[in-house]
């Protein structure tokens, strides 16, 4: 299948909702934290694949701002679960060419998880290979009303005109400030929503919806939905090439 994958076609960013998670323990019978886990070495399978593919950003939703609805235990499992996983594989990582960023709120999070993101974030920075983005206290409503609030203190300021705001100026405010347009969304699990994620950035992305649970999600699924992206004929408003 991997020949019928166009290397010249790679998308350069690509974002996943990983969902799922949840449904893949249950159908086994098992606790849903056991989803989490098995989600967690899937996202670290994933990212070495996408790395290897030349795709330049992986952006994933890890925890929506609507999260910390779920049971007390569960958001707790969240919130610990990668820094257990992060002690184990730093030095693997640290060794890797990935680069790690957070994007989200950082007002709620618990403190040994800030501190954990702020290490990460640093001893990769100079990393030149994969961007891999995790959404964490993530929601596009908190993402652009962020912008919309530095954009007003800066007019407030003088430093910037209101009849000078552009669409680029909005896309230059947002957490993904820098980063290349969004080409794919993958949504896995079978939900057909976007929930709150990257809302500005997906005005012209291509949309893959399956309904393979995350923790299943394997280079193969990645490698078929890279092929049915390739087909896509993206328009942006004109006509047929
Ligand atoms: C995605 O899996 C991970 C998070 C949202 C944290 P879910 O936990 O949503 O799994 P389902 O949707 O209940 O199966
Ligand atoms: C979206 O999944 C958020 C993440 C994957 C982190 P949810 O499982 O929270 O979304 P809904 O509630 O089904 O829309
Ligand atoms: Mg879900």
């Amino acid at each position: 299948m991997k020949n019928d994958l166009d290397m010249t076609l790679i998308p350069q960013h690509i974002a996943i909702i990983l969902d799922g998670n949840g449904r893949w323990a249950k159908k086994r019978g098992l606790p849903r934290f056991v989803g989490h886990r098995r989600g967690a070495f899937n996202l670290r399978d994933i990212s070495i694949e996408c790395d290897k593919l030349g795709i330049k950003y992986l952006t994933v939703y890890c925890f929506s701002t609507e999260n910390w609805k779920r049971p007390a235990p569960e958001v707790e499992f969240l919130m610990t679960q990668p820094i257990r996983y992060f002690k184990k594989y730093k030095d693997s990582l640290y060794k890797s060419n990935l680069r790690l960023k957070a994007i989200g709120r950082r007002d709620r999070l618990p403190k040994e998880f800030l501190n954990m993101i702020n290490e990460v974030e640093e001893n990769t920075k100079d990393h030149t290979g994969l961007t891999l983005t995790l959404c964490i206290d993530y929601g596009s409503y908190n993402e652009i009303t962020t912008a919309v609030k530095k954009i007003a203190m800066e007019c407030k300021e003088g430093s910037l005109n209101p009849f000078d705001i552009t669409p680029d100026t909005i896309t230059d405010h947002l957490f993904t400030s820098g980063y290349p347009k969004l080409d794919l969304l993958i949504r896995t699990s079978g939900e057909i929503r976007i929930s709150n994620f990257l809302l500005w950035q997906l005005a012209y992305s291509e949309l893959y919806f399956t309904d393979t649970y995350w923790p299943d999600f394997n280079k193969k699924e990645l490698i078929k939905a890279l092929i049915d992206y390739q087909k896509r004929d993206r328009r942006y408003g004109g006509l047929k090439k």
